[in-house]
């Protein structure tokens, strides 16, 4: 018998009624919805410095040595794909806590601290929204500006968003006296999202004085912290870039912590992170963990095993995690000297201009004070990407493109 061509009449296609047809179309993400169309743009000169993925010299996302090294021992080893518990892999969660919190502290705080690894960043973040929604509080805090997508997962958590001051726009500094009146207005209870370090997308943190007083005025006022750790290592150091964190830690002070391999790792895809919650016994560390398991299990019952398995390793490998580190200090140098160099270029193109904000921002954003018009024709006339708040990723920048970036900028300036 020969092929027969089927007729697909759907049969709810009774007059205009469709059950799908009154789906309205969304804008794509407006970092990584951009990245389809960096793909899609022919130009060879385009350059992209919207997304927060560490290049090298040659434009390439690096495979780290370490990583590289702990894959191939793994393989050697032939382990098995058995699911991991709810919460994760156990050495993950052990080694990123002492990442986190120093070991001393970690050690110190043992059955106190509930640890879960999470799908990246984002997923421990969601994680942390819907844990707050349910238990803690049905509103948070959240600096201006902020990463867009805080935005949009605790939207989705269904907490209620209300904003901070943090920059000030007109000194491309952080406003810390208003930051700090706006925590004094806060109810007891609040819940505040702080980034830890390399402040996404301004590239500006508060001194280590600073966190003291913001330390010191949580507790006054009975404030839960609630930190976002995506980028330790890329501002002066592993330890330094937890300063902020183990600084709440150690003062016995109740919070969450999300963290994110991905960029320290450059494990982008790998999705690993974790979500660790800091409570004042073991009965409610335990309790918490109770919760957290459920919600894991009901989204995605369990996390991925690979890349929490290289992280691991690598962790706990005196050898590998040298490597790492000195790899780690290669990637941070190298985004560092692209924010001076910038800095340097625009000053010279732009000589109107003040740029030493640029030069004292830490990890891998700037913001470029670009409005969202001026990005649109970086976009159309440069093929320069930027997302619309105009946020720009030193770690895309390279000597070669520089110029060509600079002068970009320049023109619509
Ligand atoms: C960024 O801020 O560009 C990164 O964290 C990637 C992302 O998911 O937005």
């Amino acid at each position: 018998m020969g092929e027969r061509l089927i007729k697909f009449t759907p049969i709810f296609r009774m007059g205009s009624m469709t059950f799908f047809d009154h789906i309205p179309l969304l804008p794509p993400d407006s970092i990584v919805g951009l990245q389809v169309a960096v793909k899609a743009d022919k130009r060879p000169s385009k350059v992209n410095l919207s997304i927060g993925v560490y290049q090298t010299e040659a434009l390439k996302t690096p495979l780290l040595d370490a990583v590289r090294h702990a894959e191939s021992e793994m393989l050697a080893e032939g382990r098995n794909r058995e699911y991991l518990p709810i919460d994760g892999d156990k050495s993950l969660i052990e080694e990123l806590g002492k990442l986190v919190f120093g070991e001393r502290h970690w050690k110190k705080s043992e059955g106190t601290i509930a640890g879960f690894q999470a799908v990246g960043g984002t997923g421990a973040l969601r994680l942390s929204g819907e844990f707050l929604k349910a238990h803690i509080s049905g509103e948070i805090h959240i600096s201006d500006p902020t990463w867009a997508n805080h935005r949009g997962v605790f939207i989705r958590c269904g907490l209620g968003l209300h904003n901070y001051p943090y920059y000030d726009f007109a000194t491309h500094e952080l406003n810390f006296d208003a930051m700090m009146e706006g925590f004094k207005k806060l109810p007891e209870k609040s819940v505040v999202l702080l980034h830890a370090c390399c402040h996404n997308p301004t590239g500006k943190d508060p001194t280590p004085d600073q966190w003291r007083q913001i330390r010191d005025l949580f507790v006054g006022r009975k404030l839960i912290p609630f930190f976002d750790l995506a980028y330790q290592g890329f501002h002066r150091g592993l330890d330094e870039d937890a300063h902020a964190v183990r600084l709440f830690a150690e003062a016995g002070i109740e919070m969450l912590v999300v963290y994110s391999c991905a960029k320290n790792f450059s494990l982008y895809a790998e999705r690993v992170g974790a979500l660790f919650v800091c409570a004042q016994s073991e009965t409610a560390a335990r309790n918490i963990s109770s919760q957290i398991k459920i919600l894991i299990r009901t989204l995605y019952s369990n996390p991925p095993i690979h890349g929490a398995q290289i992280v691991a390793r690598i962790l706990k490998s005196p050898i590998l995690s040298k490597e790492w580190e000195a790899e780690l200090m290669q990637m941070r140098k190298r985004t560092n000297q692209m924010r001076k160099a910038f800095a340097e270029a625009l000053s010279t193109k732009i000589p109107a201009r003040d740029f030493d904000y640029i030069t004292s921002g830490a990890g891998m954003f700037c913001y470029s004070g670009l409005s969202s018009d001026q990005v649109n024709r970086l976009i159309a006339e440069h093929a320069l990407y930027l997302p619309q708040d105009g946020r720009l990723n030193l770690a895309g920048l390279t000597p070669n493109n520089l110029d060509f970036v600079t002068t970009a900028i320049a023109s619509v300036s």
